[in-house]
């Protein structure tokens, strides 16, 4: 039985990849710094993973002492740690780059077979800081002594919900046209993809879910699910891009996200295509599950 090391499991994708780690029949030992967290399900419905792990390390990756022998005895480890929400004592080089780059150290020390990491797709392609410091942990991972598997998502039905509440309060903001099309994925198809693919050696792999769709038709398909009528606003993109400059100078933090959505929500993100959950099968659980 392979021995797996999941990092960011208190997360959407990393509580996706316990349960299909656990389908597949692994041994299971989690890195969080709030274990109480798997005890619950999370917001987009992520499950609840506490009965699922045989084992967890109590630890933040942005401070290497509580990582010491985390990895010793492990065949794989899984990485999705990355700051997603505005966070103002950490940045995104303190946790994607250098927390990861401290789970990476505890790897290579113990001789693990396999590590894994979550980046975006398109990255290169993204300005701001949040893909700098993916990007600068991504060419170091290549030139680590352990071998790699990188994942690039597009984005995660966690992230489209965002439309469906503002669907739900009546009226939806889309940046620019709208008429960029991304294929988003479901955390379970994610992380399915993601355990296939611990067997490739020193691969990056793209992966985007099973329909194209604009984000005016991801708007559509919100109200649809709310039963209200559709109303969109277009905020022009060149305006917006210029406020985020400015809050640059009194919110780092604020910065940082934002650039990042603006940048990924006006441009084409299609990758190839993996997974069946349908997005309306999500929103429709989603809005089920809250209205209960
Ligand atoms: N959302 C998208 O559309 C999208 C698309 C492509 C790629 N990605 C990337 O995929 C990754 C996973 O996304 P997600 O939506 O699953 O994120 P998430 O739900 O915010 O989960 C992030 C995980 O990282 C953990 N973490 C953060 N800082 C940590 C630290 N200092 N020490 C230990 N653990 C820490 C969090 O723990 P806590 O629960 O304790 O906070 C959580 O378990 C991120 O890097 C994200 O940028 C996201």
């Amino acid at each position: 039985m392979k021995k797996v090391l999941v990092a960011g499991a208190t997360g959407y994708l990393g509580r996706h990849v316990v349960k299909e780690l656990k389908k597949q029949g692994f041994y299971i030992k989690v890195l969080a710094r709030s274990p109480e967290k798997m005890k619950m399900q999370g917001k987009h419905l992520e499950p609840a993973i506490a009965d699922d792990v045989d084992e967890i390390v109590e630890a933040d990756m942005t401070d290497p002492k509580s990582l010491q022998g985390c990895c010793d005895g492990m065949d794989y480890v899984f990485t999705s740690v990355g700051i997603t929400k505005p966070s103002s004592k950490l940045t995104f080089m303190d946790v994607d780059y250098q927390g990861n780059k401290n789970l990476l150290k505890e790897a290579e020390r113990a001789g693990i077979e396999k590590f894994m990491y979550i980046h975006v797709f398109k990255a290169e392609e993204i300005e701001g800081p949040a893909t700098e410091a993916k990007q600068r942990f991504v060419d170091h991972l290549k030139s680590a002594k352990v071998p790699y598997v990188i994942v690039r998502p597009t984005g995660y039905y966690s992230d489209m919900a965002e439309y469906l509440q503002m669907a739900e309060k009546g009226r939806v903001y889309l940046i620019g046209s709208g008429n960029c099309s991304i294929n988003p994925i479901h955390g379970s198809d994610l992380a399915a993809f993601c355990v296939d693919h611990f067997d490739r050696e020193n691969e990056e792999v793209d992966v985007g879910g099973p329909e194209v769709l604009t984000h005016q038709e991801i708007a559509e398909t919100a109200f649809r699910c709310t039963g209200n009528k559709v109303k969109l606003t277009h905020l022009p993109e060149g305006f917006l891009k210029r406020i985020v400059h400015l809050v640059k100078w009194f919110n780092k933090p604020y910065y940082a996200l934002g650039m990042f959505f603006l940048n990924v929500m006006t441009m084409e993100l299609v990758a190839p295509s993996h997974g069946e959950v349908l997005l309306e099968s999500f929103f429709k659980e989603y809005l089920n599950h809250k209205n209960k």
